[in-house]
Order: structure tokens, then C-alpha cells, then sequence
């Protein structure tokens, strides 16, 4: 955890706030609802009801048809032991990996070796620990594309062998930098459901790091709070930091969230500072030993830590083009972006606030979306409209008693709204200028009473219904002593293994200010666990998940579910699940592939037309060393000696696809 997240888990909860929880409100939050015009009995069918919810008749129609079937078909494998290496795929499929951290992008770029590794090299390599993934197929081509990750975080001890790395800190940093960041690069195929391959040398190929200059734009941009001596204006940052899920936007760009940011600065101890986990102690990777900006100890250098915690948008099109990082999405630990274009054309984009008891935010443009106008659509996340959600439940509080027991109107949920922060140019928050709140966004939010939620991961639409999915994924603090309360929205003490919320806006209207929500499933083994619940779906049918995590959909808007903490909850290697949403099969839950031994499984990718399902496997073999790994995944190369050019003994973060097999069952390649 360390080197993922700063062992933020091992830390004190940043959001001290005293918001008001949902047993404060609950009084309230029943009269909202009369207001709202969503009475119990209208409540109830919005959520049975959610298949023809901004669904044609024929989209419903395919929505409610059997469900696993087309070129996706698999029978669910069974949960992998946590230590078992393999990635393990359905009976019927196989798996390829198209690219691995070091695999060279440039025709230029040296061959990797992980004992000869340079700034330079690794500048133009495949980055470490990726995280986000895209295969963007050009169109009318289909055999061709690009390939779109970002790369969250490093591992010095995996990376480097000890006795070099303790002499060469220095140099071992630099390359870090350089192995953070986002690939670019062209992949190419012979046919669709075939492997894609990626394209050395690819026109489109590309490396942005910890030090390719972004520009900063929306409110915030040239504010005093974002200028330091190295950059006066305020509006040009070196670098993107712990990138980690992200979402493509319709106009083909893709956006990325700057989670974990905090774990690079060293700071000066502020309130806000604390508020973001920032702190006064020398970091663990050092960093600010190398550059002067990671530390707001030294002079001109106050200001660097307010250019990270944003959003970023970068074209994977254009090689030369400036990516940007936009100020009017607010600034927090954002898991990522996903955008949904509003019957009026505005544009929406979700986002979550990844740590324990923060926020779920959403984004409104002002502007409205141009269908083929890129140059357009590229400045609609400049300026908008910023919201922060408040839930409502509509049990008794008493029935939120934190087991999770379903209450006896038979669901959690209730309704919810959004509460501004920046509405029309100005700002919503007494006190604060919205540059303020744009910069401290979670002291904004905890200002106007925003829930405090269980760690929210992606925030994602489904493409299909218009619905939101918050992957919340643990909070094992959650109504222990001197923390938030359960409430129908978080309702399980000590949150170990996460929920899913399913939120619907009013009238299905992106734009909307009010919402309803219910819990699709309660996470957990369900063999063990009584607190668990899948949409009512029976238990004994149903794969064990823990630690929801990405959220993707499939062409009929499945839900599918990677984790990231599975080994240290229900004991087994991460995963991802295909989860179905409507019908009489809603809440089922089937695994469909487990990564390696101290993997989580990021970016899932389901193009289900081609019968591929594609996942970036990070962090394989976390747990152990340089010198004696506990993963060999991908290449399996067993000894040191037997390494080819371009191998490695130990683990390598790779992008893998799973596609349909005729030669076998593809397992354990
Ligand atoms: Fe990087 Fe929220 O996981
Ligand atoms: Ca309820
Ligand atoms: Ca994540
Ligand atoms: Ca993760």
C-alpha cells in the first residue's frame, strides 16, 4: 500500500468534518420526497421499472432477452485461491498479452532490459502499473487503433534490483517519473476477434510522464493558487501523477483521474493540506530530493501540490497535442471521469472521490456537445456547472442498523440530490470564491453537507439506460467509534467488502438536480457472509466479489465489475464479474477471469461484438521482492537464466485480452 496509495489506510480519516448523516436528515429527506413527487409506490417502480427507463422498446426488448449469450458466452469459472499465478479464463477462451510494462513504443527506444534501465529508455517504454484502458478501433478499418492506458504508480522493489537502487536513488526516481503517466500506441489485427497486436514505431505512438508539460484550463486556470515560481501564470503543470481509472469521452479523447496524489508532496501542514492527506514528513519515494516542486517547503514551490488532483484530458489522435487538466471538475482524489451527453446536448461528466467517507461529484457543461465538431467538444469540460450528491434513504433509521439486513420495504434506496458548488459562474459555497472551491474542493463539499460515502471508485453511466453505477469499495472504518454512522446508502459497519449503488436522475435527465438510488449488491462471499444481497437474486447462484472496484458495460449494457482487494478479504485472486441488470436474472453475478497472485484487475474493456474482453493487469506479484518474486506472470519465466531478450524473471503490469478458443480451455498459459 505504500507505494499505491501512500497507506492512506493506515492513516487517519481526512474528512474530520461534522456533515449532518443520513439519521440527521432522515425527517427531512421523507418530506423532500412528497416534494419531489417520488412517493413510495412511484419510488418502487422506478427501480423494478429500470429497464425501460431511457430504453426504446426494441432496446428493451434486447435488455430483457436471455442474458450470457452472443459471442460472450461463458459458464462463470470458479473463485482462484489468492496465490495461485494464473490468469484463469472461462472454458472455451484464451488470453494473450498485447503489451507489458518496458515493451519499447519507439522505433529508437532500446529494448528492455530490466537491468540496464535509464530515464530515457523507459521514457519510451510501456509504463508501469497500468491502470485505465481503451482500445479506440479506427474507424471503417477495424483491424487497426490505439491503445489508451494510464499507468497510476510504481513499485521501487519490483522495479529495481536492491543494491542498485540503494545507490542510484536518484536516477531510480527519474525513471519512476518516466514510468508514470499514459501510453499511446497503435495496435493492429488480422481480423475482428483475433489478438491485436501493438505497432512499434506507430504514428500515434506516445509517452506522456511526470514531466510532459499539460496545460491548465476552466475557472481555476491563472488563479494565484495554482502559480509557483517555475510557472507564474499558473497555467502550465509538468506532469500528470497516480492516474488511475479514467473514461473516453464521445468525442474520442480520453480522461483520467489524479487519484493518490498527495504520497508525492511533502507539505507544510495546513488545514487543507490535512483535508487531502497531505502532510509535513519526507515521502517515501523521495521525490522531492530530486525536484525541488515536491516540496512546499522550498520557496516558490508552496502551490505545487494544488496543480495535481484534477482531471485530465488527453487526444490519443494527436501525438503533439498539449493535454490538459481541467479546473471546473473540481480537485479532489479522483478515481476518474465518465461522461454522458444530456438529452440537451450538455455534456455530464461523474466523478468519485476515492477515500473513505468523501464524495461523488457531477460535472454539467455549459456549452452543449456538436456531434463532429472535436474542436468544439474538446473545451466543453472548461466551464460548467459543479455538484456534489446528497442520499436519502427512505427506511426508518432503525432498520439501518448496520448488518445490512434489507429493510422491510425491500431495498435500500431512497432519493438524493445535487447540491451545487458552482452554478452559473459563481460560487454556491458561503465563503469560498470559486477558485476556492475549485482548488479545496472536498472543504466545499463538506461545507454544503455532501453524504460521506464508502469509497467511491468509478462513477459510471450505463451507455444503454442513462443509469449511474458508484463502485464503492470499502470502508472498514465505516460506524466505528468516532466515524459517520451507517445510513441506507452506506448501511454495513465496518465495510470490508463494498457495495454498488444504482442512481437514477430524474426523468432519466443527465442534467437533473434530484435522483433516486437503490443498492444493486451488497459485496462479499455469500457463502460465508449473511450481511451480503444481489438485487435479491438467490446467493447459492452467484460468484463471491469483494472490493468492487472499475466499472465497464457490454453492447447491452451488462454491468462488469473488476476488484481490487479480493486476497485480503474473501481470500482470492482478483477478478472480474459480469453482473446482469434486468430482468429475472438481476443481481446475478458471474466470474468470468481471476488475474495473478497479488494482481488487481483494472480497465476492463468487454467489446462483446468481437468476443473479446480485455483487462489491465496491475501490480502481479506486489507482495514480493526484486529477488524473490511471487509472480511470473506474464512471460513465466522460472529462473533467472532462462530470461530472452526482453523478459524478465518476476512480474511485469500488462494489458491482457481474453478472446474465444477453439483449442482448448486456454487456462494457465
Ligand atoms: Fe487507484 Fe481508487 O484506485
Ligand atoms: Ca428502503
Ligand atoms: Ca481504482
Ligand atoms: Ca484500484
Amino acid at each position: 500500500c505504500h507505494f499505491k496509495c501512500g497507506n492512506a489506510c493506515a492513516k487517519d480519516v481526512c474528512n474530520t468534518s461534522d456533515n449532518s448523516y443520513f439519521r440527521d436528515i432522515a425527517d427531512a429527506a421523507l418530506s423532500r420526497r412528497s416534494i419531489l413527487g417520488l412517493g413510495a409506490v412511484a419510488s418502487a417502480a422506478l427501480v423494478v421499472g429500470v429497464e425501460t427507463v431511457g430504453a426504446t422498446a426494441a432496446q428493451a426488448d434486447t435488455l430483457v432477452a436471455p442474458q450470457g449469450g452472443g459471442k460472450l458466452a461463458f459458464k462463470a469459472i470458479a473463485p482462484v485461491p489468492r496465490t495461485v499465478d494464473a490468469v484463469t479464463v472461462p472454458e472455451g477462451y484464451d488470453w494473450a498479452t498485447i503489451i507489458r510494462w518496458g515493451d519499447p513504443l519507439f522505433n529508437n527506444t532500446a529494448q528492455f532490459d530490466i537491468n540496464a534501465q535509464t530515464e530515457k529508455r523507459q521514457a519510451g517504454q510501456f509504463g508501469y502499473n497500468n491502470d485505465y484502458l481503451n482500445i479506440i478501433v479506427d474507424k471503417y478499418s477495424g483491424r487497426s487503433g490505439v491503445l489508451v492506458a494510464n499507468h497510476e504508480y510504481t513499485n521501487e522493489d519490483l522495479m529495481f534490483e536492491p543494491a542498485w537502487f540503494a545507490a542510484n536513488k536518484a536516477e531510480a526516481a527519474k525513471i519512476a517519473m518516466a514510468a508514470h503517466g499514459f501510453s499511446v500506441v497503435e495496435v493492429k489485427r488480422v481480423k475482428s476477434g483475433t489478438p491485436w497486436a501493438y505497432v512499434r514505431g506507430g504514428e500515434r505512438n506516445r509517452r506522456i510522464t511526470a514531466t510532459t508539460p499539460f496545460a491548465v484550463d476552466g475557472p481555476a486556470a491563472g488563479s494565484d493558487l495554482l502559480k509557483t515560481v517555475a510557472d507564474p501564470e499558473g497555467r502550465t503543470v509538468l506532469g500528470t501523477l497516480n492516474n488511475c481509472a479514467g473514461g473516453t469521452t464521445p468525442w474520442g479523447t480520453v480522461l483520467s483521474g489524479e487519484e493518490n496524489f498527495n504520497q508525492y508532496f511533502r507539505c507544510t501542514g495546513s488545514a487543507s493540506d490535512a483535508r487531502y492527506g497531505l502532510s509535513d514528513v519526507a515521502t517515501e519515494r523521495g521525490w522531492e530530493d530530486v525536484d525541488p516542486r515536491f516540496s512546499a517547503r522550498n520557496p516558490g514551490y508552496e502551490n505545487e501540490i494544488n496543480r495535481f488532483g484534477w482531471i485530465v484530458e488527453i487526444d490519443p489522435q494527436n501525438p503533439t497535442s498539449t493535454p490538459v487538466k481541467h479546473t471546473a471538475l473540481g480537485r479532489f482524489k479522483h478515481e476518474g471521469a465518465n461522461v454522458r451527453i444530456a438529452d440537451d446536448g450538455r455534456v455530464v461528466a461523474y466523478s468519485g472521490d476515492d477515500e473513505r467517507f468523501d464524495y461523488v461529484y457531477k460535472f454539467v457543461s455549459k456549452a452543449k456537445y456538436r456531434r463532429g465538431d472535436r474542436k468544439h467538444n474538446m473545451t466543453l469540460l472548461s466551464q460548467g456547472n459543479l455538484y456534489v450528491a446528497k442520499f436519502s434513504g427512505n427506511s426508518p433509521a432503525a432498520q439501518i442498523d448496520g448488518s445490512a439486513a434489507v429493510p422491510t420495504d425491500g431495498a435500500f434506496d431512497g432519493s438524493g440530490s445535487w447540491i451545487p458548488l458552482v452554478k452559473d459562474g459563481a460560487s454556491m459555497v458561503p465563503g469560498m470564491s470559486v477558485e476556492e472551491v475549485l482548488v479545496y474542493t472536498r472543504l466545499a463539499g463538506d461545507k454544503v453537507g455532501a453524504t460521506k460515502m464508502d469509497r467511491p471508485e468509478d462513477v459510471e453511466p450505463n451507455p444503454v439506460t442513462g443509469k449511474l453505477y458508484i463502485a464503492l469499495t470499502n470502508n472498514t472504518q465505516r460506524d466505528t467509534t468516532g466515524k459517520a454512522t451507517v445510513d441506507e446508502a452506506n448501511p454495513r459497519t465496518k465495510n470490508r467488502d463494498g457495495h454498488v449503488i444504482e442512481l437514477t436522475e430524474r426523468n432519466n435527465d443527465a442534467t437533473a438536480t434530484e435522483f433516486a438510488w437503490n443498492i444493486l449488491l451488497v459485496a462479499g462471499d455469500p457463502s460465508k457472509d449473511e450481511s451480503t444481497y444481489f438485487s435479491g437474486y438467490p446467493k447459492d447462484k452467484v460468484s463471491p466479489i469483494s472490493c468492487p472496484d472499475n466499472l465497464a458495460f457490454d453492447s447491452k449494457g451488462n454491468l462488469w465489475i473488476s476488484t481490487d482487494g479480493q486476497p485480503g478479504t474473501i481470500g482470492y485472486c482478483d477478478a472480474l464479474h459480469k453482473v446482469t441488470l434486468t430482468g429475472a436474472e438481476r443481481g446475478r453475478v458471474e466470474q468470468f477471469l481471476a488475474v495473478p497472485a497479488g494482481a488487481e484487475t483494472c480497465g476492463p474493456l468487454i467489446h462483446d461484438r468481437d468476443g473479446s474482453v480485455f483487462v489491465a493487469v496491475q501490480h502481479p506479484g506486489e507482495n514480493g521482492t526484486f529477488q524473490d518474486p511471487t509472480s511470473f506472470f506474464p512471460d513465466y519465466v522460472l529462473s533467472p537464466s532462462k530470461a530472452k531478450r526482453g523478459e524478465v524473471y518476476g512480474p511485469r503490469p500488462s494489458v491482457v485480452q481474453v478472446f474465444s478458443s477453439t483449442k482448448g480451455n486456454g487456462k494457465n498459459k
